[in-house]
Protein backbone atom coordinates (compact mmCIF):
# COMPACT_ATOMS: atom_id res chain seq x y z
CA UNK A 1 0.00 0.00 0.00
CA UNK A 2 1.21 3.49 -0.50
CA UNK A 3 1.55 6.03 1.51
CA UNK A 4 -1.87 8.45 2.19
CA UNK A 5 -1.03 12.19 2.75
CA UNK A 6 -3.09 14.21 3.84
CA UNK A 7 -3.06 17.86 1.99
CA UNK A 8 -3.85 21.58 2.84
CA UNK A 9 -3.83 24.76 1.06
CA UNK A 10 -5.00 27.83 2.03
CA UNK A 11 -2.23 30.30 0.46
CA UNK A 12 -5.00 32.80 -1.55
CA UNK A 13 -8.45 32.14 -2.62
CA UNK A 14 -8.96 28.48 -2.45
CA UNK A 15 -9.36 26.36 0.69
CA UNK A 16 -8.77 22.85 -0.05
CA UNK A 17 -8.46 19.88 1.59
CA UNK A 18 -7.15 16.24 0.08
CA UNK A 19 -6.03 12.51 0.82
CA UNK A 20 -4.06 10.72 -2.02
CA UNK A 21 -2.53 7.66 -1.30
CA UNK A 22 1.00 7.47 -3.47
CA UNK A 23 3.17 5.14 -4.19
CA UNK A 24 6.16 5.20 -7.04
CA UNK A 25 3.48 4.82 -9.81
CA UNK A 26 0.09 5.63 -8.94
CA UNK A 27 -1.58 8.39 -7.21
CA UNK A 28 -5.35 7.47 -5.93
CA UNK A 29 -7.29 10.39 -5.08
CA UNK A 30 -9.30 9.14 -1.87
CA UNK A 31 -10.66 12.11 -0.97
CA UNK A 32 -10.23 15.88 -2.58
CA UNK A 33 -12.50 18.93 -2.29
CA UNK A 34 -11.64 22.67 -3.36
CA UNK A 35 -14.40 25.55 -1.59
CA UNK A 36 -13.64 28.82 -4.22
CA UNK A 37 -13.77 32.24 -2.52
CA UNK A 38 -13.88 33.55 -5.87
CA UNK A 39 -17.73 35.25 -5.79
CA UNK A 40 -16.24 36.99 -2.36
CA UNK A 41 -13.66 38.76 -3.73
CA UNK A 42 -15.13 38.94 -7.43
CA UNK A 43 -17.20 42.22 -5.30
CA UNK A 44 -13.76 43.95 -4.59
CA UNK A 45 -12.34 42.98 -8.44
CA UNK A 46 -9.44 41.10 -6.52
CA UNK A 47 -8.36 38.91 -3.74
CA UNK A 48 -8.41 40.54 -0.84
CA UNK A 49 -5.99 38.97 1.95
CA UNK A 50 -7.94 39.67 5.13
CA UNK A 51 -11.11 38.41 3.32
CA UNK A 52 -9.23 35.42 2.35
CA UNK A 53 -7.99 34.50 5.74
CA UNK A 54 -11.42 35.21 7.17
CA UNK A 55 -12.76 32.82 4.66
CA UNK A 56 -10.60 30.29 4.98
CA UNK A 57 -11.05 30.04 8.94
CA UNK A 58 -14.88 29.54 8.05
CA UNK A 59 -14.25 26.50 6.06
CA UNK A 60 -11.42 24.92 7.03
CA UNK A 61 -12.75 22.62 9.54
CA UNK A 62 -15.82 21.48 7.81
CA UNK A 63 -13.21 20.40 4.99
CA UNK A 64 -11.10 18.75 7.49
CA UNK A 65 -14.44 16.71 9.08
CA UNK A 66 -15.67 16.00 5.41
CA UNK A 67 -12.46 14.43 4.64
CA UNK A 68 -11.57 12.78 7.93
CA UNK A 69 -15.22 11.64 8.98
CA UNK A 70 -15.81 11.76 12.84
CA UNK A 71 -15.50 8.15 13.75
CA UNK A 72 -11.54 6.79 13.38
CA UNK A 73 -10.34 10.09 11.51
CA UNK A 74 -7.09 9.48 12.09
CA UNK A 75 -6.53 6.14 10.63
CA UNK A 76 -7.43 7.78 7.10
CA UNK A 77 -3.77 8.66 6.39
CA UNK A 78 -0.20 8.26 7.36
CA UNK A 79 1.16 11.92 6.80
CA UNK A 80 -0.03 15.69 6.48
CA UNK A 81 0.80 18.43 3.91
CA UNK A 82 0.57 21.87 3.73
CA UNK A 83 1.18 24.74 1.85
CA UNK A 84 4.17 26.66 3.74
CA UNK A 85 4.65 29.43 1.38
CA UNK A 86 4.61 31.53 -1.39
CA UNK A 87 1.05 32.66 -0.56
CA UNK A 88 -0.74 35.06 1.54
CA UNK A 89 0.50 35.49 5.27
CA UNK A 90 -2.66 35.39 6.97
CA UNK A 91 -4.42 33.04 4.87
CA UNK A 92 -1.30 30.55 4.89
CA UNK A 93 -1.30 30.59 8.40
CA UNK A 94 -4.78 29.32 8.77
CA UNK A 95 -3.82 25.94 6.71
CA UNK A 96 -0.73 25.79 8.89
CA UNK A 97 -2.41 25.80 12.09
CA UNK A 98 -4.90 23.37 11.07
CA UNK A 99 -2.31 21.40 10.04
CA UNK A 100 0.06 21.34 13.09
CA UNK A 101 -2.77 20.65 15.45
CA UNK A 102 -3.54 17.65 12.97
CA UNK A 103 -0.14 17.06 13.70
CA UNK A 104 -0.23 17.60 17.31
CA UNK A 105 -2.92 15.47 17.77
CA UNK A 106 -2.44 12.64 15.45
CA UNK A 107 1.13 12.36 15.91
CA UNK A 108 2.16 11.71 12.58
CA UNK A 109 4.74 12.94 10.42
CA UNK A 110 4.56 16.75 8.90
CA UNK A 111 5.81 18.45 5.94
CA UNK A 112 5.53 22.05 4.33
CA UNK A 113 5.06 22.11 1.25
CA UNK A 114 6.40 24.80 -1.58
CA UNK A 115 3.06 25.80 -3.26
CA UNK A 116 5.18 25.83 -6.40
CA UNK A 117 6.21 22.42 -5.90
CA UNK A 118 2.79 21.62 -5.43
CA UNK A 119 1.92 22.94 -9.16
CA UNK A 120 4.63 21.38 -10.68
CA UNK A 121 3.42 17.81 -8.98
CA UNK A 122 0.01 18.57 -10.55
CA UNK A 123 1.22 17.33 -13.83
CA UNK A 124 2.17 14.04 -12.09
CA UNK A 125 -1.41 13.82 -10.76
CA UNK A 126 -2.76 12.60 -14.09
CA UNK A 127 -2.15 8.53 -15.49
CA UNK A 128 -1.13 9.27 -18.94
CA UNK A 129 1.49 12.21 -17.85
CA UNK A 130 2.99 9.78 -15.44
CA UNK A 131 3.50 7.59 -18.77
CA UNK A 132 5.33 9.68 -20.65
CA UNK A 133 7.38 11.40 -17.95
CA UNK A 134 10.73 11.71 -18.36
CA UNK A 135 13.69 13.38 -16.67
CA UNK A 136 15.02 16.29 -17.45
CA UNK A 137 10.85 18.01 -17.47
CA UNK A 138 10.93 21.74 -18.17
CA UNK A 139 7.74 23.56 -16.83
CA UNK A 140 6.43 26.47 -17.29
CA UNK A 141 4.92 27.52 -14.31
CA UNK A 142 1.90 29.92 -14.72
CA UNK A 143 -0.01 31.27 -12.26
CA UNK A 144 -1.88 34.39 -10.51
CA UNK A 145 1.09 35.01 -8.63
CA UNK A 146 4.04 33.62 -10.35
CA UNK A 147 5.56 33.18 -14.08
CA UNK A 148 8.53 31.16 -14.06
CA UNK A 149 10.41 28.49 -16.79
CA UNK A 150 11.99 25.96 -14.26
CA UNK A 151 13.71 22.79 -15.20
CA UNK A 152 13.12 20.12 -13.26
CA UNK A 153 15.81 17.42 -13.23
CA UNK A 154 13.92 14.94 -10.61
CA UNK A 155 11.62 15.00 -7.96
CA UNK A 156 12.79 17.83 -5.99
CA UNK A 157 15.43 18.99 -7.51
CA UNK A 158 14.55 22.06 -9.67
CA UNK A 159 16.56 25.20 -11.46
CA UNK A 160 14.34 28.32 -12.19
CA UNK A 161 15.96 29.42 -16.03
CA UNK A 162 13.27 32.75 -15.68
CA UNK A 163 11.23 34.28 -14.50
CA UNK A 164 8.49 37.54 -14.69
CA UNK A 165 10.12 41.02 -13.68
CA UNK A 166 6.96 42.46 -12.81
CA UNK A 167 3.56 41.19 -13.61
CA UNK A 168 2.77 37.34 -13.24
CA UNK A 169 1.19 36.12 -17.11
CA UNK A 170 -2.00 35.36 -14.63
CA UNK A 171 -2.15 39.09 -13.35
CA UNK A 172 -1.91 40.80 -16.66
CA UNK A 173 -5.18 38.66 -17.54
CA UNK A 174 -6.98 39.92 -14.58
CA UNK A 175 -5.65 43.03 -14.58
CA UNK A 176 -6.78 43.57 -18.23
CA UNK A 177 -9.93 41.51 -17.84
CA UNK A 178 -11.07 44.14 -14.96
CA UNK A 179 -10.07 47.00 -17.08
CA UNK A 180 -12.36 45.61 -19.75
CA UNK A 181 -15.27 45.17 -16.88
CA UNK A 182 -14.79 41.23 -17.13
CA UNK A 183 -15.01 40.62 -13.40
CA UNK A 184 -12.62 38.82 -11.49
CA UNK A 185 -10.92 36.37 -12.12
CA UNK A 186 -10.04 37.87 -15.54
CA UNK A 187 -8.20 34.80 -16.93
CA UNK A 188 -11.28 32.91 -17.72
CA UNK A 189 -13.35 35.41 -19.18
CA UNK A 190 -10.93 36.71 -21.42
CA UNK A 191 -10.15 33.15 -22.63
CA UNK A 192 -14.13 32.84 -23.20
CA UNK A 193 -14.47 35.97 -25.13
CA UNK A 194 -11.03 35.43 -27.28
CA UNK A 195 -13.18 32.48 -28.64
CA UNK A 196 -15.08 34.31 -30.97
CA UNK A 197 -12.32 37.18 -31.28
CA UNK A 198 -10.02 37.97 -33.96
CA UNK A 199 -6.46 38.11 -32.43
CA UNK A 200 -4.83 40.52 -35.17
CA UNK A 201 -7.60 42.82 -34.55
CA UNK A 202 -5.15 44.79 -32.08
CA UNK A 203 -1.55 45.18 -32.57
CA UNK A 204 -0.20 44.95 -28.85
CA UNK A 205 3.34 44.34 -28.12
CA UNK A 206 5.14 41.14 -26.78
CA UNK A 207 7.06 41.92 -23.95
CA UNK A 208 10.67 40.84 -23.81
CA UNK A 209 10.34 38.55 -26.80
CA UNK A 210 13.49 39.43 -28.24
CA UNK A 211 15.72 39.48 -25.15
CA UNK A 212 18.16 37.13 -24.91
CA UNK A 213 17.15 36.40 -21.21
CA UNK A 214 14.25 33.35 -20.01
CA UNK A 215 12.90 36.27 -18.20
CA UNK A 216 9.23 37.79 -18.56
CA UNK A 217 7.75 41.19 -18.12
CA UNK A 218 3.95 41.88 -18.57
CA UNK A 219 3.45 45.38 -17.29
CA UNK A 220 4.00 46.62 -20.90
CA UNK A 221 1.29 44.88 -21.94
CA UNK A 222 -1.31 46.04 -19.34
CA UNK A 223 -0.18 49.58 -19.98
CA UNK A 224 -0.46 49.17 -24.02
CA UNK A 225 -4.30 47.76 -23.62
CA UNK A 226 -5.16 50.53 -21.63
CA UNK A 227 -4.11 52.69 -24.18
CA UNK A 228 -5.99 50.86 -26.93
CA UNK A 229 -8.93 50.25 -24.50
CA UNK A 230 -9.19 54.10 -23.66
CA UNK A 231 -9.55 54.67 -27.58
CA UNK A 232 -12.09 52.79 -28.25
CA UNK A 233 -15.81 54.68 -27.73
CA UNK A 234 -18.35 53.32 -25.19
CA UNK A 235 -20.31 52.05 -27.34
CA UNK A 236 -17.20 49.97 -28.78
CA UNK A 237 -16.21 48.79 -25.48
CA UNK A 238 -19.88 47.61 -24.56
CA UNK A 239 -19.89 46.05 -28.11
CA UNK A 240 -19.55 41.67 -27.97
CA UNK A 241 -17.32 41.91 -31.21
CA UNK A 242 -15.31 44.73 -29.72
CA UNK A 243 -14.21 43.15 -26.56
CA UNK A 244 -14.05 39.57 -28.19
CA UNK A 245 -11.36 41.14 -30.63
CA UNK A 246 -9.61 43.10 -27.73
CA UNK A 247 -9.56 39.84 -25.07
CA UNK A 248 -8.13 37.47 -28.46
CA UNK A 249 -5.69 40.21 -28.70
CA UNK A 250 -4.36 40.47 -25.29
CA UNK A 251 -4.64 36.47 -25.00
CA UNK A 252 -2.41 35.96 -28.25
CA UNK A 253 0.28 38.60 -26.97
CA UNK A 254 0.57 36.78 -23.45
CA UNK A 255 0.19 33.25 -25.39
CA UNK A 256 2.99 34.01 -28.00
CA UNK A 257 5.21 35.14 -25.41
CA UNK A 258 4.97 32.55 -23.15
CA UNK A 259 5.48 29.83 -25.83
CA UNK A 260 8.03 31.25 -27.46
CA UNK A 261 10.16 31.70 -24.29
CA UNK A 262 9.17 27.94 -22.93
CA UNK A 263 10.64 26.68 -26.23
CA UNK A 264 14.24 29.27 -26.01
CA UNK A 265 14.39 27.50 -22.91
CA UNK A 266 14.10 24.30 -24.44
CA UNK A 267 16.60 24.58 -27.33
CA UNK A 268 19.11 25.40 -24.46
CA UNK A 269 18.39 22.73 -21.62
CA UNK A 270 16.93 20.16 -24.66
CA UNK A 271 13.98 18.59 -22.38
CA UNK A 272 12.07 15.17 -22.92
CA UNK A 273 8.61 16.88 -21.13
CA UNK A 274 7.61 19.86 -21.37
CA UNK A 275 4.84 20.59 -18.61
CA UNK A 276 2.21 23.77 -18.89
CA UNK A 277 1.14 24.42 -15.11
CA UNK A 278 -0.58 26.89 -12.85
CA UNK A 279 -3.92 28.24 -12.84
CA UNK A 280 -3.29 29.76 -16.32
CA UNK A 281 -2.36 26.33 -18.55
CA UNK A 282 -6.08 26.02 -18.12
CA UNK A 283 -6.06 28.10 -21.61
CA UNK A 284 -7.09 26.44 -24.44
CA UNK A 285 -4.94 28.71 -26.79
CA UNK A 286 -1.82 28.29 -24.94
CA UNK A 287 -2.31 24.16 -25.10
CA UNK A 288 -2.74 24.44 -28.61
CA UNK A 289 -0.17 27.15 -29.59
CA UNK A 290 2.85 25.15 -27.70
CA UNK A 291 1.18 21.94 -29.19
CA UNK A 292 1.15 23.82 -32.67
CA UNK A 293 4.64 25.43 -32.53
CA UNK A 294 6.00 22.20 -31.41
CA UNK A 295 4.79 20.08 -34.46
CA UNK A 296 5.37 22.74 -36.75
CA UNK A 297 9.70 22.49 -35.48
CA UNK A 298 9.48 18.85 -37.15
CA UNK A 299 12.30 16.92 -35.75
CA UNK A 300 13.48 18.83 -32.77
CA UNK A 301 10.29 18.39 -31.02
CA UNK A 302 9.40 14.95 -32.02
CA UNK A 303 10.43 13.04 -29.13
CA UNK A 304 9.04 15.52 -26.81
CA UNK A 305 5.85 15.03 -24.34
CA UNK A 306 3.57 18.21 -23.86
CA UNK A 307 1.85 17.62 -19.99
CA UNK A 308 -0.28 19.36 -18.41
CA UNK A 309 -2.52 19.29 -15.04
CA UNK A 310 -5.57 16.80 -15.64
CA UNK A 311 -8.76 18.10 -15.79
CA UNK A 312 -9.51 20.42 -11.98
CA UNK A 313 -5.86 20.42 -11.25
CA UNK A 314 -4.97 23.52 -13.23
CA UNK A 315 -5.98 26.11 -10.61
CA UNK A 316 -5.09 25.66 -6.83
CA UNK A 317 -5.88 22.70 -5.24
CA UNK A 318 -4.79 20.52 -2.18
CA UNK A 319 -4.16 17.09 -4.18
CA UNK A 320 -1.17 18.31 -5.46
CA UNK A 321 -0.09 19.81 -2.22
CA UNK A 322 -0.57 16.41 -0.84
CA UNK A 323 1.77 14.94 -4.13
CA UNK A 324 4.38 17.27 -3.47
CA UNK A 325 4.25 16.10 0.15
CA UNK A 326 4.75 12.78 -0.61
CA UNK A 327 7.52 13.65 -3.13
CA UNK A 328 9.23 15.30 -0.15
CA UNK A 329 8.99 12.65 2.10
CA UNK A 330 9.55 9.72 -0.47
CA UNK A 331 13.38 11.52 -0.10
CA UNK A 332 13.20 11.30 3.74
CA UNK A 333 12.08 15.09 4.32
CA UNK A 334 10.12 16.04 7.31
CA UNK A 335 9.62 19.17 8.93
CA UNK A 336 9.01 19.60 13.16
CA UNK A 337 5.83 21.07 13.02
CA UNK A 338 6.37 22.88 15.94
CA UNK A 339 9.03 25.17 14.22
CA UNK A 340 7.47 25.74 10.75
CA UNK A 341 6.04 28.73 10.10
CA UNK A 342 4.76 30.55 7.20
CA UNK A 343 7.06 31.63 4.25
CA UNK A 344 5.14 34.08 2.02
CA UNK A 345 7.84 35.26 0.00
CA UNK A 346 8.78 31.28 -0.72
CA UNK A 347 10.78 30.83 -3.83
CA UNK A 348 11.82 27.08 -5.39
O1 LIG B 1 -2.71 28.72 -9.85
P1 LIG B 1 -3.80 29.65 -9.53
O2 LIG B 1 -5.15 29.06 -9.17
O3 LIG B 1 -3.45 30.59 -8.35
C1 LIG B 1 -2.17 31.06 -8.03
O4 LIG B 1 -1.35 30.26 -7.51
O5 LIG B 1 -1.95 32.26 -8.34
O6 LIG B 1 -3.95 30.63 -10.79
C2 LIG B 1 -4.96 31.59 -10.87
C3 LIG B 1 -4.76 32.38 -12.15
C4 LIG B 1 -5.65 33.60 -12.26
O7 LIG B 1 -4.84 34.71 -12.62
C5 LIG B 1 -6.62 33.26 -13.37
O8 LIG B 1 -7.06 34.36 -14.12
C6 LIG B 1 -5.78 32.34 -14.23
O9 LIG B 1 -5.08 31.54 -13.29
N1 LIG B 1 -6.60 31.49 -15.11
C7 LIG B 1 -6.61 31.61 -16.46
C8 LIG B 1 -7.54 30.64 -16.95
N2 LIG B 1 -8.05 29.98 -15.87
C9 LIG B 1 -7.46 30.50 -14.75
N3 LIG B 1 -5.93 32.43 -17.29
C10 LIG B 1 -6.14 32.30 -18.61
N4 LIG B 1 -7.02 31.42 -19.16
C11 LIG B 1 -7.73 30.58 -18.37
N5 LIG B 1 -8.57 29.71 -18.91
ZN1 LIG C 1 -1.27 28.47 -7.32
Amino acid sequence: MGQRVIGIETSCDETSVAILEVDAKNVNVLHHEVASQIPAHAVYGGVVPEVAARLHVAEIVSLLDRALGTQTPFDRFDAIAVTRGPGLATALRVGIEAAKTLAFVSGKPFIGVNHLEGHLASAWMSEANRQQWQFPVLALLVSGGHTELILMKDFGSYRVLGRTRDDAAGEAFDKTGKLMGLGYPGGPMIAKFAEKGNAKAFDLPRPMLHDPSLDFSFSGLKTAVRLVWEKLSRSEQQDVKTLADVAASIQAAIVDVLVAKTLAAAAKVRPRCIAIVGGVSANRSLHETMSQRMRAAGEVYSAVHLLEPARGYHTDNAAMVALAGAWQIHNGKYHDWKRLDAKPELDL
